[in-house]
């Protein structure tokens, strides 16, 4: 089975070059900004990847609010990438942006606490089911100390991931299973260590290469995704967690669950709904609505050991923390966004949008024939192209196709509906209403329609 199985190719290319075309046509506004931007901004964007996108040139937005933004031509779309999980409780939601504007006048860094920082905390503490919280700016940054914490706590030089996993720029993940062989990513710039040195790599779903992995006993921590979000979705399956945690604790080494994505699960993420006892958790991206934070937090066992770690170790540079880390515009956006946004009554709304997005995709697949499948992690959907669902990230990268992708994506973007780049992940939050679904869902069918 390939991923263009099903499909008309020349009919698919055919269809792209369209859509390139009608993009060009209906964007004049992106197209001269991004002429502009191209005499000073390093490959014409602010970040490079900003580039990556199906579009022949960036789409420039004006202003976003809800589940929907505006683009510098003045045309209006339904987000349903809402920032790859940045937003994933709407744009500028109302409490946030009040904190915001409170905030403004108050004072937004000074090394300090502030007064959000306690209760802060303790909701995190409520939520996760873990007692001692830290901050950072970023998913990234906090998975990085959370390495480093762990790797000081345990004297464990070695951390283990499984295949295909993304946590952000954290250099020690990136080492892929090629023919069964660990290999450091190639696409990584200027990186000069051997990964493959301190990062050991298993396939998700696969116990015993787990159990066998750990052995050594030098492994200081598993850093995973519950579900894994970053080649496709895969999921879990029924049984796994709970053995792989007993093989994880019987190895004296620690599990770290990085919620960023996997949030979508509910207020607590997905270990807290499924029942998981990891010694650590990392979130980041849409925990204060979008503006740069993230948080980990840790057991009081463990954190007890990472206490001892700091105060034996001699005075100085941790490695661990910015200077902006924890500053008090993030704490006053996050606090109101805990509070107001990220509530049980906003997941139950998004968990009944995204049920109904994927039995519509799902009918879509069927009734063109494809042979397709689609999967959820609460709010987050994903469609793929194969027939069942991936076990183990292999086998999820077989069932990507970039061409493929961007061919649906553009003609969806031309429809006026948004969806993340890279794979095909679609977020609702609770602003998106029934008009967005059947936007999306027509559009496509439609794109189907013209595929096959
Ligand atoms: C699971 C996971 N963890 C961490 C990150 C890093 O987030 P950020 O880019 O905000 O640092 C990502 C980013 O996509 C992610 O998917």
């Amino acid at each position: 089975m390939g991923t263009r199985d099903g499909l008309n190719w020349p009919r698919v290319q055919a269809l792209a070059a369209r859509e390139r075309a009608d993009y060009v046509a209906r964007h004049p506004a992106s197209q001269a900004l991004a002429a502009q931007a191209a005499q000073h901004l390093l490959f014409g964007v602010p970040m490079h990847w900003m580039n990556d996108w199906s579009t022949p040139f960036a789409l420039t937005v004006n202003e976003a609010s809800g589940a929907h933004f505006t683009d510098a031509d003045g045309l209006q779309y339904a987000d349903f990438c809402l920032g790859d999980t940045g937003a994933m409780f709407g744009h500028a939601p109302a409490p946030v942006a009040a904190a915001i504007a409170r905030q403004a006048t108050r004072g937004y860094t000074a090394m300090l606490p502030s007064n959000d920082a306690a209760p802060v905390a303790t909701e995190l503490a409520r939520r996760f089911g873990l007692p001692y919280w830290q901050f950072a700016l970023s998913a990234s940054d906090a998975n990085r100390f959370m390495l480093r914490w762990l790797r000081a706590a345990t004297g464990r030089s070695k951390i283990l991931v499984f295949n295909g996993c993304y946590h952000g720029t954290v250099d020690d993940v990136f080492v892929d299973l090629v023919d069964g062989v660990p290999t450091q990513r190639a696409s990584l710039l200027g990186q000069v260590h051997d990964l493959t040195a301190h990062t050991v790599v298993v396939e998700f779903n696969d116990l015993d290469a787990l159990d066998a992995a750990l052995g050594a006993g030098d492994i200081a921590c598993v850093l995973a995704e519950p579900v894994m979000t970053n080649v496709g979705i895969v999921l879990p399956q029924p049984g796994y967690w709970r053995a792989a945690q007993e093989i994880i604790a019987r190895h004296g080494t620690l599990l770290v669950i990085d919620e960023t994505h996997t949030i979508s699960s509910g207020p607590g993420g997905y270990a807290q709904a499924h029942g998981m006892r990891p010694d650590a958790v990392v979130i980041g991206k849409p925990l204060a609505g979008g503006l740069p934070c993230a948080a980990y937090g840790m057991t009081e066992e463990l954190a007890r050991r990472v206490e001892h770690a700091k105060r034996s170790a001699p005075a100085g540079h941790s490695g661990i923390g910015t200077t902006l880390s924890a500053n008090m515009f993030a704490m006053a956006a996050m606090r109101a966004n805990l509070e107001q946004v990220m509530t049980q009554d906003a997941y139950t709304q998004m968990f009944a949008l995204a049920q109904q997005l994927a039995d519509g995709l799902r009918a879509s697949i069927a009734r063109h024939g494809l042979p397709w499948c689609v999967t959820q992690v609460g709010a987050r959907t994903e469609f793929q192209f194969g027939l069942v669902p991936p076990q183990n990230g292999s086998a999820a990268k077989m069932l990507m196709d970039e061409e493929l992708e961007q061919a649906i994506h553009l003609y969806l973007l031309n429809r006026g509906v948004l969806i993340t780049p890279f794979h095909n992940m679609l977020l609702v939050c609770p602003a998106t209403s029934e008009a967005d679904l059947q936007r999306l869902l027509q559009a496509f069918d439609d794109c189907l329609a013209a595929l096959v």
